[in-house]
């Protein structure tokens, strides 16, 4: 069923990456700083959304191109009306064998249940402090620590195996990351430490913000011994480390300081329906439009197939003063 098409650079087809909202509740200053996205920010009419049927869609015939792992994102995908329906659909997939979900937790409390029934595997959660006034400062929103908390302790009552995923900014919260740790470890989640990103053109990014992995690294070393782990597969983004006394595991994301474009397997599907083939891409392609013209199934698979045989992007390992001017597409826009 599935031949595992390459891009121009060699790279498999693996990961969808599926937007189902461009908003968010959260206003954290790295992605959607509240100056940008105030009240007057035009996010998508929902309209213009794909639907549930259009994203299964797309889905499925791009398990055809070999996608085998799906997360859904947003903004926060959460906000999105029923999303446990098309956790359900997506789900039954024929080829989705990972099925997982990035969110900021603030309302997963109350839907922690519906997903596990539905058949979500995995939840990642956005969580850059433990310290209640970091986090408030750094989320920008009135959900306080606990309900975050609150909800990462309900989706892992329900069953779900939980990554955290920290943003580390120098000198915002980096003097916090061995209390995420501390955290992390008590709760037998696995935290991963992601470097900040020039992501989008409103974060006001400086390389000086960004605190290199392998200091954090050595820092979590120094206070519990790591041990390296290798990578599940082929691309895996996080560099994993165990803790040698046997309390699980923690990951570094280092797309500024050690970039993993080389063997990137990863699309993007935005909530209105465009295909990026880069985090840090300008603009996608639009499939939506020929979702809605009637295309038939033979001529959507060509689309995708096409747009991937077509790419080349490695933005991370070309990061330069060249590159600092170039529009990229908002992170909240393309799901991270
Ligand atoms: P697992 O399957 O659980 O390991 O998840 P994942 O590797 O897909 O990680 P996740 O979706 O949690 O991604 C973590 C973060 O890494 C993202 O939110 C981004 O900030 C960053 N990231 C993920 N994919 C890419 C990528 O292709 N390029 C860059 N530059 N950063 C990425
Ligand atoms: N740099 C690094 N990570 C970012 N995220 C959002 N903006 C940035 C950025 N500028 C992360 C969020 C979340 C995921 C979707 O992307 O914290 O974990
Ligand atoms: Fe929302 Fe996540 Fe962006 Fe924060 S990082 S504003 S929670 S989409
Ligand atoms: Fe993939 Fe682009 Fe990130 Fe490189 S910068 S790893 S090509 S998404």
């Amino acid at each position: 069923m599935t031949r595992p098409e390459r891009d121009l650079l060699g790279r498999p087809l693996h990961d969808l990456r599926v937007s189902v909202t461009d908003r968010c509740n959260f206003r954290c200053r790295y992605c959607m700083p509240r100056e940008v996205f105030g009240p007057g920010f035009a996010f998508a009419p929902l309209g213009e959304l794909l639907t549930f049927d259009e994203i299964t869609r797309v889905v499925r015939l791009a398990t055809g191109l070999g996608v085998r792992k799906v997360r859904l994102t947003g903004g926060e995908p959460l906000l999105r009306k029923d999303l446990e329906h098309l956790v359900r659909d997506l789900a039954a997939v024929d080829g989705v064998d990972d099925l997982a979900m990035t969110t900021n937790g603030a309302l997963l409390a109350a839907h922690a249940q519906g997903l596990k029934d539905a058949g979500l595997h995995r939840v990642t959660v956005s969580l850059d402090s433990v310290d209640p006034a970091v986090f408030t400062a750094m989320a920008d929103t009135v959900v306080p620590l606990e309900q975050v908390l609150d909800g990462i302790a309900a989706a892992a009552a329900v069953g779900f195996e939980i990554k955290l995923n920290a943003v580390v900014q120098r000198g915002v919260n980096d003097d916090g990351v061995l209390d995420l740790v501390a955290y992390a470890r008590d709760n037998g989640h696995v935290v991963r430490f992601i470097e900040y990103m020039d992501v989008g053109n409103t974060n006001g990014w400086r390389l000086d913000d960004v605190v290199p992995a392998a200091h954090l690294r050595d820092l979590v070393k120094a206070r519990w011994p790591l041990e390296q782990v290798d990578p599940d597969y082929a691309g895996e983004v996080a560099r994993r480390y165990r803790f040698a006394d046997g309390a699980g595991e923690v990951g570094f994301i280092t797309s500024v300081t050690e970039p993993f474009c080389g063997t990137c397997s990863r699309a993007r599907l935005t909530a209105v329906g465009e295909l990026f083939t880069c985090l840090f891409a300008g603009a996608g392609k639009d499939v939506k439009g020929l979702l809605r013209s009637g295309a038939a199934d033979a001529a959507v698979r060509e689309f995708l197939d096409g747009v991937w045989r077509g790419r080349s992007d490695r933005y991370s390992e070309l990061r330069s003063e060249a590159t600092e001017g170039l529009h990229r597409a908002e992170m909240s826009y393309l799901g991270g």
